[in-house]
């Protein structure tokens, strides 16, 4: 009798170790990569974007949503409109909710030290993707997929010096900034200037925040040219902005690719299809195509695997008779 309740209290506990075990290995991971906890294989990822404001964030979403349905990713998605306050809120849900990665394109550079701290402290790895920040930490993220963005200001720059290098007289530039504290913003705004500085001909006589958006462009360009009676050249931080702006160069009756040499940052097909047209000049492309690269990152910082803290994507430039050819198999 003593041997046999003794053999089944000792199976008994070895079946409630098996079903907490199991329990475990059933839902997704309570503590990501870094606790070491096993799970079903399965990763659910929280993704905070910044919003809706260009068509290269559309294709970015677009992307994003597509790559994990492929590679079999569990994707909770918000949109922040454009609030850092926003991205805060969402990141904390999904550190409440013990989502397994936690990857977000951040709206402006500064302040995410608290909310990456929080994530870091709930062991959930936290992926940058399009833009990073300027946390001193690095250890607060794995790692940062995106495009340089200071290469992308300072190739327009060069393209720019190279076409003006027989100017006799000041050749005056307008600037469509990007969202205000936005990492592309300031680092185009710094590479351009950068390259520029080359020929002192080249002068920046007023430079606004046209927020991304085609409004935005439209709205700032009309300032531009009532302000200034002589403008030579824009250099808007994207398509979208840059297409605004035509409609406000073309009302103010200046012929734009001619009258105005346009430069812009994305290629997005609108914004490549106004170059092929002659209406923009010069485009530096900034991929938005990040979903796949994001999601094989997302599988491998789970599985306690090391990435690279720094993986920049590939981009090129066009010229008009480039855009024309490229624009056939341009996938957004
Ligand atoms: O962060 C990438 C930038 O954000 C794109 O150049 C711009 O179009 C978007 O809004």
């Amino acid at each position: 009798m003593r041997t046999h309740s003794a053999s089944w209290r000792a199976a008994a506990v070895v079946a409630s170790v098996l079903l907490v075990g199991s329990i475990a290995a059933c839902g997704n991971s309570d503590t990501g990569s870094d606790g070491g906890t096993k799970d079903d294989g399965k990763i659910t990822m929280g993704f905070s974007q910044v919003g809706a404001e260009s068509g290269w964030r559309t294709a970015n979403t677009i992307s994003i949503k597509e790559s994990a349905t492929a590679a079999g990713v569990e994707l909770k998605f918000d949109d922040a409109q454009q609030k850092q306050e926003n991205q805060i809120k969402a990141i904390r849900n999904y550190i409440q909710q013990k989502v397994d990665v936690i990857a977000f394109s951040p709206v402006v550079e500064s302040g995410w030290d608290t909310v990456l701290k929080e994530a870091k402290d709930a062991k959930i790895p936290v992926i940058l993707t399009d833009r990073s920040v300027d946390s001193a930490d690095k250890t607060l993220y794995k790692t940062f997929l995106g495009s340089d963005f200071v290469k992308e200001g300072r190739l327009a720059g060069e393209w720019l010096v190279e076409q003006k290098k027989t100017a006799s007289g000041p050749v005056n530039i307008v600037e469509l900034q990007g969202s205000t504290g936005a990492a592309p913003a300031n680092d185009r705004k710094k590479g351009f200037a950068e390259a520029i500085a080359a020929n002192p001909n080249l002068k920046v006589i007023a430079s606004q925040t046209g927020d991304f958006t085609r409004a935005g462009g439209k709205q700032v360009m009309e300032q531009f040219l009532k302000a200034n009676p002589k403008i030579d050249v824009l250099f808007a931080h994207n398509d979208d902005m840059g297409l605004g702006a035509l409609e406000a160069i073309t009302a103010a009756g200046k012929v734009p690719g001619k009258d105005i040499t346009i430069i812009t940052v994305d290629a997005v097909k609108d914004g490549m299809q106004a170059l092929a047209d002659g209406k923009f000049n010069f485009i530096a492309e900034c991929s938005p195509l990040l979903g796949p690269q994001l999601m094989d990152l997302a599988k491998k910082v789970h599985a306690g695997e090391t990435v690279p803290a720094r993986i920049e994507t590939e981009e090129t430039t066009f010229t008009s008779a480039q855009a024309k050819e490229a624009l056939p198999n341009r996938k957004y």
